[in-house]
């Protein structure tokens, strides 16, 4: 008997990674020492201090039962006051904020929840894969914005068809950017926002990485005023706290797209522990003591891995934020031809640029998530290679 899936699954783009996964797996079996800035995912354990508050949440059988609604009153005020304190926002706790299992469930949920069969979503490429994915399998029409180094990483509104503006439901953003490292603008927000409005258009904007910057303070998109008559923004607790295996984030915003994101969400997921909101409230609560310092670590990490690339010709721009550098490939190569290379000769794993949408085509994505002793000796076995 055969049980083929469902059709759905036909419409998304083949998964480049097979080789690459079969040729780490190889080096490793081998024995080589295999310096891996594959995964985003952080390398550092999570703070004691929210571990406790899960372990003390655990014990207290209150945390036990279904974590229904619009999850725990007492994080939703923790997130508002966040916001509040992090952007100067004002976000109602009750209305305006929806704790979510990470964020990933939230975008494709969303999704769900606005995009019919047919309706076009603005996606920029190259991107998270999950926009592209949700949409298709909402029965959605992706429609590609390239984000390219000499419109610094910004998608062009200018060049989307305004035929195709006018049956677009959603336009997706994601400030700072994955893979690109790019941080928004306020002038570039305010452009979005404009040309949302102008089409009455929801702007989806994926702030997994608003913690994660360097110099520049990243920005949220509630920081232009009327953005919530058209937005909703997706944050996470993973990558800020190093806590991506706890689920933990939230959605806030406009509260029609609030509560339309939590009735698909009642549909489909029944809460999150309540013991990890507790633990997310703390992570919250701590974020003075933890995130600075961890971001001190991801700029060494940076700088290292950047300037030594730098030294001898890659002309790699440091990012802005979140922990990717998005590398141009020597000339002459494609960028699966340089991953496997880079794997093969040198026993590095980074991902071709193509893996996150054609523009991305030129390019690798080497994550800072080992530390920089392994990035300096990423940067010598690099320095080696004969092209
Ligand atoms: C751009 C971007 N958005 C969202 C996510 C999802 O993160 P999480 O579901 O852990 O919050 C990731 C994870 O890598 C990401 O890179």
């Amino acid at each position: 008997m055969a049980f083929p899936v469902a059709d759905r699954f036909k419409r998304l783009p083949p998964y480049l990674f097979a080789e690459i996964d079969k040729k780490k797996k190889a080096a490793l079996a081998a024995g080589h020492d295999v310096i891996n800035l594959g995964i985003g995912d952080p390398d550092t354990p999570t703070p004691k201090v929210i571990i406790d508050a899960l372990t003390q949440g655990a014990a207290d059988a209150a945390t036990h039962q279904y974590a229904l609604d619009n999850g725990d009153p007492v994080f939703r005020k923790q997130i508002s006051a966040f916001m509040q304190k992090r952007f100067g926002l004002e976000m109602d706790a009750e209305t305006e904020i929806y704790p979510t299992i990470g964020s990933k469930e939230a975008l494709a949920n969303f999704t769900f929840a606005f995009v019919n069969p047919g309706e076009i979503a603005l996606v920029p490429e190259p991107c998270y894969p999950v926009y592209r994915g949700a949409t298709y399998f909402a029965g959605g029409v992706p429609l590609y914005m390239d984000l390219k180094a000499e419109n610094d990483f910004f998608p062009d509104f200018d060049a989307i068809d305004p035929r195709d503006a006018a049956r677009a439901k959603v336009l997706w953003l994601n400030y700072p950017n994955s893979p690109t490292g790019k941080l928004a603008t306020k002038a570039f927000f305010e452009q979005a926002v404009a040309f949302c409005k102008k089409h009455g258009i929801i702007l989806a904007q994926d702030a997994a990485y608003t913690e994660m910057y360097f110099d520049a303070k990243a920005i949220s998109v509630f920081e232009i005023p009327g953005a919530k008559d058209v937005a909703i923004e997706f944050h996470s607790c993973s990558k800020t706290f190093s806590m991506t295996g706890w689920r933990v984030g939230w959605a806030c915003g406009n509260k029609e797209l609030i509560a339309g994101l939590g009735r698909m969400k009642s549909n489909v997921d029944s809460g999150i522990f309540t013991a990890v909101q507790r633990a997310a409230t703390v992570a919250l609560q701590h974020y003075d003591e933890i995130v600075p310092p961890l971001m001190g670590m991801y700029k060494k990490r940076r700088d290292t891995f950047c300037n030594g690339l730098r030294a001898f010709g890659w002309n790699v721009r440091p990012p802005e934020g979140t922990f990717y550098t998005w590398i141009p490939i020597p000339k002459g190569y494609t960028s699966s031809q340089v991953t496997m290379k880079l794997l093969e000769e040198a026993h590095i794993v980074t991902v071709p640029g193509n893996g996150f949408g054609a523009p991305g085509e030129g390019y690798i994505r080497a994550t800072l998530t080992v530390p920089e002793d392994r990035l300096a000796l990423a940067v010598e076995r690099i320095k080696k290679l004969k092209w």
